[in-house]
This record gives structure tokens, C-alpha cells and sequence, in this order.
């Protein structure tokens, strides 16, 4: 069986053996799937050690997805300004960085939720290297307005200076949250604030009853974010469980060349975190 990993520190708690577990079952391809933790300072030798026993490809979690960026010889033009790689693998011995977080989230929202994107107006919170992955396939998808929040307004910035020349958008600015008005379709949430169970302040007033609300973290219960949006009177309220796997399916695409079916996978995770 061809050999496949996720490797990340910590990662006892990843769901993507499981995932690719059930793709690789559904596609009957061979293939095998683990999950790998590197130490802190030697992910770079373990993706080496990896690729030498005959290891056919990688995804890549935290805290290792720039690190993958680095390493790699050559990247996918997703992930090249995305400057994070979640998906490794070997062409004729060259690394070969790939990122498909942004397409996990893309399809998540188009084709499990029905979310238009193009034409929205779409804020998204963040500006750490989980929002970065995904903002040119957020832009590819010709959004009317892309707006980026921060704690850190510089890093905001930053972002959007870095992605201003990324086709399709009509808008792409930078907020403080504090200072975020008007009517957005979509509110995407990119920071990591719900792990600490804290919210971005922003206005409840940015919360009508048609607005979409996305949180890229998933949990067994509402995330912070998304609690906090429904106590506001969001009724269409989704996780980042279905951008989990989608971004697997993308890989698992990238590697075999065959598309498995990710609804009956997202409905097996979903049955198993309740
Ligand atoms: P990731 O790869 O998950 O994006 P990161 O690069 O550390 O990780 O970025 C974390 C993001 O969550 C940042 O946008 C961060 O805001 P700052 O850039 O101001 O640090 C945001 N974040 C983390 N904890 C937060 C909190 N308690 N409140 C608001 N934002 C928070």
C-alpha cells in the first residue's frame, strides 16, 4: 500500500486518518494513512526520513505549515502567495508544496452550504497564517468586497497590500474590528480567538438574519464565534468541518487523481463529535 501521513505537534486529536481512512475505503485506492508528530525542531528531517522510506505524500498541520512552504522545491500556484503548505508530495525528486485550505473552504461554502461568493460582501476576521492560506481562493471566486479584520491592524494590512493584485475582487481593504460597519453576506471568523474562548469585538449590528456566518475552527458544540452569532439572531451558522473535509478531499485528489464523495464523510465526523 502507498504510503500517506499527517504531520503536525500535536496531533494525536487529528481527524485526517480517519478521513482519508473513509476516502480510501469509498475509492477502493491502496493506501495506507497515519498520523506522524515531528518534534518542535525537526520537521524538516522527519518529511526527509518520510519521503526516503517511500512515503508518497504529507499534509501538513500546525505548527509546521510554514516550515512545509519552506522546504519545498517548487509549490502549486495556490500556495505560492499563500506562504503556508498543508499538502506535500515528491515529483521526480523535488518537493512539491501544495495548499488547499482555501478550495476546502471555497467548496465548503458553494457546495455544502449554497454560500454565493461571487458578487458578496465578504468580511473575513484573522490575519494569521490560517487566513492567508485560504484569501486567494477567496478571491478567485470574485467576491464584490473583501474586508480583513485584526486585533493587529498592521497584519491586516499587510494581507491585503500582499493580495491586491490577486484577480476578481472589486474591494479588498482592512478594518479594525472596531471600526467594521456595513452589510456583509458573508462574516468569515480565521482567528483562533475561540480556542480561548474569546470573541473579536465586533458590532452586533453586522449580524442580520440572512447573514452567513463561517467559522473556520469546528467543535462538538458552537464554536465561541458562532455562539455568539446565533445569541445575535444569525440563523445560517456553519463550522469548519466541512472545510476539513474538503481540504483532505482536495489533497487526497492531488495525490490518487480520483475525487472521493466528501458528504457522507462530513456526515460520519459529524455523527462522531456530537
Ligand atoms: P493561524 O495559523 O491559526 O492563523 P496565527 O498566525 O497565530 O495562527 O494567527 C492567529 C490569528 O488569531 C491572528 O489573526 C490573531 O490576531 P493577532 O494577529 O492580532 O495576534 C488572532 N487571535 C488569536 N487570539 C486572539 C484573541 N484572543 N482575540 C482576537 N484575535 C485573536
Amino acid at each position: 500500500n502507498d504510503l500517506y501521513a499527517v504531520i503536525g505537534h500535536p496531533i494525536s486529536h487529528s481527524k485526517s486518518p480517519r478521513i482519508h481512512g473513509l476516502f480510501a475505503s469509498q475509492t477502493g485506492e491502496a493506501l495506507e494513512y497515519t498520523a506522524i508528530q515531528a518534534p518542535l525542531n525537526g520537521f524538516e528531517n522527519t518529511v526527509t526520513e518520510f519521503f526516503a522510506r517511500g512515503g508518497k505524500g504529507l499534509n501538513v498541520t500546525v505548527p509546521f505549515k510554514e516550515a512545509a512552504w519552506q522546504m519545498a522545491g517548487r509549490h502549486s500556484a495556490r500556495a505560492l502567495k499563500a506562504g503556508a503548505a498543508n499538502t506535500l508530495y515528491q515529483d521526480n525528486g523535488v518537493l512539491v508544496a501544495d495548499n488547499t485550505d482555501g478550495a476546502g473552504l471555497v467548496k465548503d461554502l458553494l457546495h455544502n452550504h449554497q454560500v454565493a461568493l461571487k458578487g458578496a460582501r465578504v468580511l473575513i476576521l484573522g490575519a494569521g497564517g490560517a487566513v492567508r492560506g485560504v484569501l486567494a481562493p477567496l478571491l478567485l471566486e470574485q467576491p464584490h468586497t473583501l474586508v480583513i479584520a485584526n486585533r493587529t491592524p498592521a497584519k491586516a494590512q499587510n494581507l491585503a497590500a500582499l493580495f491586491a493584485d490577486v484577480a476578481g475582487v472589486t474591494w479588498l481593504g482592512s478594518q479594525a474590528y472596531d471600526s467594521v460597519t456595513g452589510d456583509f453576506d458573508v462574516i468569515i471568523n480565521g482567528t483562533s480567538a475561540s480556542l480561548q474562548g474569546d470573541l473579536p469585538p465586533l458590532s452586533v449590528e453586522l449580524i442580520g438574519a440572512d447573514t452567513v456566518i463561517y467559522d473556520m475552527m469546528y467543535a462538538a458544540t458552537n464554536t465561541t464565534f458562532n455562539q455568539w452569532a446565533r445569541d445575535n439572531g444569525a440563523k445560517r451558522v456553519y463550522d469548519g468541518l466541512g472545510m476539513l473535509v474538503e481540504q483532505a478531499a482536495e489533497a487526497f485528489e492531488v495525490w490518487r487523481g480520483v475525487r472521493p464523495q466528501t458528504a457522507p464523510v462530513i456526515a460520519s465526523l459529524r455523527t462522531l463529535t456530537a
